[in-house]
């Protein structure tokens, strides 16, 4: 299904940036912003809350009405807009920035810029998600999520696998690099 960009602009301008801003840049951490996000990774997302493979409080109930047409016309939106970008402004950003390009070699802790790329892009491969940019809160929340396996919605568990021995200060300093990456 080819996404329309300007319908999916009219949908996402009376429901979906009440909570996800305008444009697609969320003003509020626990909201994240859809603002530069792969098509594809967008309409997964939505195709898994619906499914119930991803629970969200707030976020299925937006999800479940959305035909095919309206995911892709969403997806194709959101995906062509600018994301706003952010700061890192932690003393935590040196250890962040190492865990993203060298990942933890003692306790086995991947590196991110494998799989997104070293600016945090996706490496062009729809199903890695862009990160860059991304509101540190929610990216914390959800490395917890995937630690906790409260999210597992990822292919071959790959981010389980990446969380499973992440310590707590990893993942603030983490999120907060990628936040201002
Ligand atoms: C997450 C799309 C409306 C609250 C998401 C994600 C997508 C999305 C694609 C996943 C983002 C990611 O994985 O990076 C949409 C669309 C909407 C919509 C297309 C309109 C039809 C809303 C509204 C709310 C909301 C109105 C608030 C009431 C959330 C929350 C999450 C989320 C809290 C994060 C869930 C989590 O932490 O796992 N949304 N959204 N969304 N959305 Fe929406
Ligand atoms: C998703 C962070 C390493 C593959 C995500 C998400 C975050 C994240 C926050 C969710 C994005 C969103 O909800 O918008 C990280 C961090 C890493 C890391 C901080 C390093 C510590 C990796 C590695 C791989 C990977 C090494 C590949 C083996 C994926 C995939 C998804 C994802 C496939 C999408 C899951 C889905 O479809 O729902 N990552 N990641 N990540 N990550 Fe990572």
């Amino acid at each position: 299904t080819t996404g329309d960009i300007k319908a999916g602009e009219q949908k996402a301008s009376t429901i979906c940036i009440a909570c996800h801003g305008p444009q697609g840049n969320s003003l509020v951490p626990i909201w994240p912003k859809l603002a530069g996000q792969h098509p594809d990774y967008i309409k997964k997302q939505i195709m898994d809350f619906k499914a119930g493979n991803r629970y969200n409080v707030q976020m299925t109930p937006m999800a479940m009405p959305l035909t095919d047409q309206e995911v892709a016309d969403v997806a194709a939106y959101f995906s062509s807009q600018k994301q706003s970008g952010g700061t890192a402004d932690s003393e935590l950003t040196k250890l962040g920035e190492s865990i993203y390009r060298a990942g933890n070699p003692t306790t086995g802790v991947p590196a991110c810029s494998g799989c997104h790329g070293p600016a945090g892009l996706g490496q062009g491969l729809s199903r890695f998600p862009r990160l860059s940019g991304q509101h540190a809160g929610y990216i914390k929340q959800t490395l917890g999520y995937f630690q906790k396996q409260e999210r597992a919605n990822d292919p071959n568990g790959m981010m389980r696998g990446v969380t499973a021995r992440m310590t707590d200060q990893e993942m603030t300093a983490v999120s907060q690099y990628i936040q201002g990456l």
